[in-house]
């Protein structure tokens, strides 16, 4: 059956494998990808699908309440899936107004203009929000989060996202609007922006910079390949039952300092080093503040209901991931030329 659907921040991260795996895998869909791009949003990802006749590129900001709203006018959406985000803790640190701008604000100016382009017939239309584990804080050295864990989000990000959740719920109950959440650990992959852990330190070894370690590199992370959350985004989209939400995570739990160690095992083999070599780049620096300790996800509702499972072990998705970025040497250059220099010297003080 043919939809038209609103993807958010498909230029990003995420969004980029979301979009290209509708347009290609549901020719009968048009897929509209309406992004502002910011920093972190960039056509290059998706350069392998413009031109295709079921994908529209509009360049708008989802804070924008007259630019969204002329975009249901015009295309009459059957589904929403919103990924547009400020997405970045350390920048949320030193910026929460832009966080609580787009992500909640820009959250909201979407569900209202669902709630009134929808009013007249809700059946079969679907607002899925695409948000994080971290809403619901830190774990201590046990435990994992289920969907009923209680929201106790710590950092300007998690807030912000925490705040856009509650909205998406309220306007389930007070308007009935048909909505998803999914809850997603920490993805890694292809085209993520290199001020994340994973891109920042391929960047650093590569280069021979030091990797920097917040703190004693103890906190612990969840981390799903891309493509996995992709593939549950689209189970979701099409199976996922009005009103639920879904955790997503890989059940692969790392501490930075045992992830950096293997990725620059990785690395030394790669690049053609001494065993060894890339790991003395790591470099202890200042904790952030307000680090959360760890997450971890529960997956067993998605699972169980809806059939999910990743389909990459962390080794092969790790090493798909080096692959993708000595190959594209071009892609990380031009992320990383002009205010990317700004962002990293204020962040690490020039290491
Ligand atoms: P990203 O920062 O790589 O991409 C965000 C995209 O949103 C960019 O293309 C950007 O241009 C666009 N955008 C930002 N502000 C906008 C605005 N005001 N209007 C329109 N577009 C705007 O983020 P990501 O890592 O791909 O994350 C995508 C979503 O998934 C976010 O909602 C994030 O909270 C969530 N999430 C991310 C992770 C992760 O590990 N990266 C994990 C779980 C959930
Ligand atoms: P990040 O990729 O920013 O994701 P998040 O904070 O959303 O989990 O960071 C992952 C982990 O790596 C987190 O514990 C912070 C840590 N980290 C570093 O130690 N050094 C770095 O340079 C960065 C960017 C992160």
């Amino acid at each position: 059956m043919s939809k038209t659907i609103l993807i958010t921040g498909g230029a990003g991260f995420i969004g980029s494998h979301v979009v290209r795996r509708f347009v290609n895998r549901y020719p009968e869909y048009k897929i509209v990808n309406m992004d502002v791009l910011t920093y972190a949003g960039n056509l290059e990802n998706l350069k392998d699908i413009d031109g295709k006749p079921n994908y529209i590129f509009e360049k708008a900001d989802i804070t924008d309440e007259e630019a969204v709203n002329k975009l249901f006018e015009k295309y009459n959406f059957d589904g929403v899936i919103h990924l547009a985000a400020e997405s970045h803790v350390d920048r949320s640190i030193e910026d929460p107004m832009a966080f609580i701008r787009t992500n909640v604000f820009g959250t909201v100016a979407l569900l209202n203009a669902a709630r009134t382009y929808w009013k007249d017939n809700m059946e079969n239309k679907l607002f899925y929000h695409i948000s994080t584990d971290e809403v619901y804080g830190s774990l201590g050295d046990t435990g994992l989060f289920v969907e009923t864990t209680s929201y106790d989000p710590k950092s300007p990000y998690s807030a912000a996202k925490a705040s856009s959740d509650h909205f998406v719920r309220a306007y389930h109950n007070t308007y009935k609007l048909p909505i998803v959440i999914t809850n997603c650990s920490n993805n890694y992959g292809p085209n993520q922006f290199p001020e994340k852990l994973i891109p920042l330190a391929f960047n650093n070894i590569k280069n021979m910079k030091q990797i920097p370690i917040y703190g004693k590199g103890e906190n612990i992370r969840d981390w799903l390949f891309v493509e996995d959350h992709a593939s549950a985004i689209d189970l979701v989209y099409h199976k996922g039952k009005n009103g639920e939400t879904y955790n997503i995570g890989g059940n692969n739990e790392w501490t930075n300092i045992d992830l950096i160690r293997e990725l620059c095992a990785i690395m030394d083999k790669k690049m053609g080093r001494d065993a060894g070599t890339s790991a003395s780049l790591i470099t202890f620096v200042k904790d952030r503040a307000g680090h959360d300790m760890r997450y971890a996800i529960d997956s067993s509702k998605i699972m169980r209901e809806l059939g999910w499972e990743p389909s990459l072990q962390f080794s092969e998705g790790l090493e798909k991931t080096v692959d993708w970025y000595m190959e594209n040497e071009e892609w990380l250059q031009s992320v990383i030329s002009g205010d990317y220099q700004a962002y990293y010297n204020q962040m690490y003080k020039g290491r």
